[in-house]
């Protein structure tokens, strides 16, 4: 069966899939955006596993459990900051999308969702983000074929709407041809 690669709109830290990726900084110990929302929903117990962990450097990722979240792992990935563009950062948010899926698949995880990364405080432009984050999960997985499904959960509807261009998808409200009924 190939795998499942879709968008939606929502929180991540509420998805019944068995790990989430979450956008986290090079200490590892928590900060705002998607990382404070994972932290606040998984409980203290994410936090003291997290500093046993000894920090993770951009582009790279490392695996916890989920605690109290809906999901069994969290693997923490840090993408680059945003500098123009011309400071490796394509190469370096690749890196997070892959290395989440290798060890994804080396822990036997077959149902994953991705935050955008990088695309709130570390500024990357979403459009490019995007783009690089849905070629490399698509590359990634013609390598790996372990998954289910991969999720990209988007925070707003901007941002599904990026991605659902970029996969393929019809949004959502697609408009009613005249003469026929919602819903028909
Ligand atoms: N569910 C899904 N997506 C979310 C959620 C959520 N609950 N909350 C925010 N987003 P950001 P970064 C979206 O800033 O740019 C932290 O302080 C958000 O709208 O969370 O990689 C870390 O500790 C945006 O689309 O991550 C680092 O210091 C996306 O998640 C730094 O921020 C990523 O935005 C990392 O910055």
């Amino acid at each position: 069966m190939p795998t499942t690669v879709r968008a939606l709109q929502g929180d991540i830290t509420q998805l019944p899939v068995q790990a989430i990726v979450n956008a986290a900084n090079a200490s590892l110990l928590g900060g705002g955006g998607v990382d404070g929302a994972i932290h606040r929903a998984a409980g203290p117990q994410l936090l003291e596993e997290c500093r046993r962990l000894g920090g993770c450097t951009t582009g790279d990722a490392k695996l916890t459990q989920g605690y109290r979240l809906p999901a069994e792992y969290v693997i923490h990935t840090v993408g680059p900051v945003w500098h123009g563009g011309d400071r490796g950062e394509p190469a370096l948010l690749a890196s997070c999308y892959r290395r989440s899926l290798e060890l994804a698949a080396a822990q036997g995880i077959r149902s994953l969702a991705f935050p955008s990364i990088s695309t709130g405080i570390y500024g990357y432009p979403l459009e490019l983000a995007a783009q690089v984050a849905v070629s490399t999960v698509r590359a990634t997985l013609e390598e790996l074929a372990d998954f289910d499904e991969v999720i990209f959960c988007c925070f707003s509807a901007r941002d599904l709407q990026v991605y659902q261009r970029l996969l393929g998808e019809q949004p959502d409200a697609r408009p009613v041809p005249p003469g026929q009924v919602p819903g028909d």
